[in-house]
């Protein structure tokens, strides 16, 4: 087993490491080998009060963060995304260590939320009003305000890259932040959280609480001073804090939910580079992907062949240790190995054809056989519900018209890919599927300056790009009267 080192365990809170107030620790767990790697101090509703406070109190008028220049902020952004790139070694093994994820994924996922940094960085100082030409005798503009105290909610998925996009829109508007990270993968939070410090970002600007959603989670969300979530996970819980957060003081909710995205692959195309992309949409980060192309529809022409390739590819994925150099670690923890075990068995019980594994893999740790179901019927359970691990469901279509109403008959509509040569389909496809990010002959292409989010249930407001930054500010419209004679003076 690979030794990384395990610095901080504590709650951050207004600039110091501390424990819990109730003193209470929860473990967190290697998903390799089911063992506790260590106790995480446990944050409440007193330690969220706590959090909140200092945030509060950084956000006050005369803070030392608010007296910054926007530019400013800015260059301490920039030096967080450099210490991230610095320590992007350790911190990918910490995740390995914590998530499961292969360990060269974990390091490109820190680079990349590096670069997340320093889109965010260089929009602090670029964040415009309006003059507007109003009626009357005004001069009248809009100031782009800092929304405030923005509570964010993250999950266990992509945790490094969770962290920067709440952290740093948030930081280059303003705004102060608490962090509740999954409780699954709390180890990097902090490990980052650490670098904050480092940078010299000024006490309470970032508070980092790690803990349970119906303690920690909750009071976040329910407190009156926090003045906006954003939430990365589940539309079940995503929909408890739409409908009850804002009840008590109206705070703004992004939200970031599941998805059962698909992609359609149509008879022109290349069967052997549409299979390898369709695979790579299905299974990245072991299906644990808020985008994953699960539903994968093939016209008619290519079908068999197209299943025949498919099954061979995720029968060469490569499963096992994460700190070797494979495609696949383990699930994330027990509970979504169950999840996700149920789902491979509702798929057989369910009369899908199982072309590919179709069990766990080994018999220690959360690994997953690389799974493919043949002949999904759009009416069966892996096809409707979000499973969220390795498995592929492949869908036989015959024409556009009907594959643009399968494909659309979902209350998700997160992302979806299509893939043909034949431009008029391409374009046709890309105006009437009701997604929030629309692939052509690729997938999942994410970018810091694209806006991301989705559709129907899969979540409201957008993350990265312009649209990102606007999350994280209040439009104050200002009016000042010109003056109604000559001036004197
Ligand atoms: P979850 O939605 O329960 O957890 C996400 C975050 O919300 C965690 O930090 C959790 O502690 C917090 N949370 C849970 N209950 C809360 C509450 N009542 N109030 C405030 N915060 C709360 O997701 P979970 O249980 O980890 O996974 C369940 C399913 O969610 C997965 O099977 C998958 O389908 C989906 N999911 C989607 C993600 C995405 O990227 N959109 C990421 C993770 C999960
Ligand atoms: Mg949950």
């Amino acid at each position: 087993m690979v030794k990384v080192d395990i610095k901080y365990t504590k709650l951050f809170i207004n600039n110091e490491w501390v424990d819990s107030v109730s003193k209470k620790t929860f473990p967190t767990i290697n998903p390799q080998d089911e063992t506790v790697i260590v106790q995480v101090a446990e944050g409440d509703k007193a330690d969220i009060d706590l959090a909140v406070a200092a945030a509060k109190k950084a956000f006050y008028r005369y803070s030392e963060w608010r007296k910054l220049d926007a530019s400013q902020r800015g260059h301490l952004l920039y030096k967080l995304a450099d210490l991230l790139d610095r320590d992007a070694d350790y911190l990918g093994e910490l995740e390995t260590l914590d998530c499961g994820k292969p360990v060269k994924q974990a390091i490109a996922e820190v680079h990349w939320s590096a670069n997340v940094v320093r889109y965010f960085a260089g929009k602090a100082d670029k964040i415009l009003g309006n003059t507007i030409p109003a009626d009357g005798e005004v001069l009248s503009f809009t100031l782009k305000e800092p929304v405030g105290v923005c509570g964010g909610i993250l999950p266990w998925n992509y945790p490094i890259p969770m962290f920067v996009y709440k952290v740093a829109p948030a930081l280059a508007a303003g705004c102060t932040v608490v962090i509740k990270p999954a409780e699954q993968t709390p180890l990097t939070a902090l490990a980052v959280t650490a670098l904050i410090k480092e940078v010299g970002i000024p006490a309470g600007v970032v508070n980092v609480v790690p803990g349970y959603g119906p303690t920690a989670g909750a009071a976040l969300s329910y407190h009156p001073d926090v003045d906006k979530i954003a939430f990365t996970g589940s539309t079940e819980v995503g929909k408890l804090i739409l409908t009850a957060a804002p009840a008590v003081n109206l705070k703004r909710i992004t939200l970031e939910l599941g998805g059962k995205s698909p992609l359609v692959v149509f008879n022109d195309a290349d069967i052997d580079e549409a299979a390898e992309l369709a695979h790579k949409a299905a299974f990245s980060n072991g299906g644990q992907c808020c985008v994953a192309g699960t539903r994968t529809y093939v016209q008619s022409g290519i079908y068999d062949k197209f299943v025949a390739k498919a099954a061979e590819i995720a029968k060469r994925r490569t499963v096992g240790n994460p700190f070797t150099d494979v495609q696949q670690g383990p699930q994330v923890d027990s509970d979504m190995f169950a999840k996700v075990m149920g789902y491979i068995d509702a798929g057989k019980k369910g009369g899908a054809r199982l072309v590919a594994g179709g069990d766990r893999q080994g018999n220690k740790g959360y690994y997953i056989q690389p799974t493919v179901f043949a002949d999904v019927q759009d009416n069966m359970k892996i096809a409707r519900e979000e499973i969220f691990g390795p498995v592929q469901s492949i869908l036989k279509f015959d024409t556009f018209e009907e594959v643009v109403d399968r494909a659309n008959d979902s209350n998700y509509g997160l992302g979806a890919g299509v893939i043909t040569n034949d431009i008029n389909i391409a374009l046709a496809f890309v105006r009437h599927v009701r997604a929030g990010s629309v692939w052509v002959n690729v997938y999942e292409h994410v970018s810091p300056q694209l806006p991301f989010g989705g559709f129907k249930e899969s979540g409201l407001g957008r993350e990265m790009g312009e649209d990102g930054i606007l999350q994280y500010v209040e439009n104050k419209t200002v009016a000042v009267s010109l003056p109604k004679k000559p001036l004197q003076k």
